[in-house]
């Protein structure tokens, strides 16, 4: 399929088939995929959290509002997190880059805006790689839905994570197609025409 159609059937799946699980081998392929994931200066200021321990995930659902059936449906949730603290992220990630694309980027083009002008570059980054790992899940057969509506001081406490932050999570998994709202075929997609959003010169 071209990613053009790909682009037309994919959507943000509110019903799973929860008698229907993605495979080992598939979450393996999602985890490389998402490793590859680009970013500016090729910075990666994330962690990306696979949860498919059953408890683990009932309790991280019971935190995440109108997603709760849809994460507990599912055999896959994915926790997109950000790196939090700027100097860590400096020593770290920026030590390993050419000092050129510090010096000729990061610095005078980013930092100098201030701490929250950073951070907001660092979460940036982390949604570029939903954007990756939304069109990887179609093109692989399996539905997703990227989750906002999660309680991110939640997800942080229940993954103990240190030094990250949670951004927004995405379950994986089958739609259940005939008992779903959202499925392109009773909600056809809506979006704004072509000429209000597209201009060419
Ligand atoms: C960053 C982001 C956060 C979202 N959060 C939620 C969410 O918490 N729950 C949900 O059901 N859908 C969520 N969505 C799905 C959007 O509502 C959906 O992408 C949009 O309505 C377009 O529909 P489509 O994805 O089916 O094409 C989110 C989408 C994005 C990109």
């Amino acid at each position: 399929m071209s990613f053009l159609d790909l682009a037309k059937v994919r959507y943000s799946t509110k019903k799973y088939d929860n008698t229907k699980q993605i495979s080992n081998e598939q979450i393996e392929e999602l985890k490389q995929i998402l490793r590859l994931s680009p970013s500016s200066i090729n910075s990666q200021p994330w962690k990306f959290t696979f949860i498919t321990n059953q408890t683990l995930k009932k309790e991280l659902a019971s935190q995440s509002y109108v997603n709760e059936q849809s994460i507990n449906d599912v055999n896959l949730l994915v926790v997109f997190s950000v790196m939090e603290n700027i100097e860590h992220f400096e020593n770290r990630n920026l030590s390993v880059l050419p000092e050129a694309w510090i010096k000729g980027f990061y610095e005078p083009l980013i930092k100098s805006n201030g701490d929250e002008a950073v951070k907001s570059w660092l979460e940036n980054q982390v949604y570029i790689s939903l954007g990756f790992f939304l069109s990887a899940c179609i093109s692989m057969g399996l539905d997703a839905t990227p989750m906002e509506g999660i309680d991110r001081t939640a997800y942080k406490n229940i993954l103990k994570q240190d030094g990250y932050s949670p951004l927004f999570a995405v379950t994986v998994g089958y739609a259940d197609a005939a008992n779903d709202w959202a499925h392109p075929a009773v909600l056809p997609k809506s979006r704004f025409e072509m000429k209000e959003i597209i201009e060419s010169f």
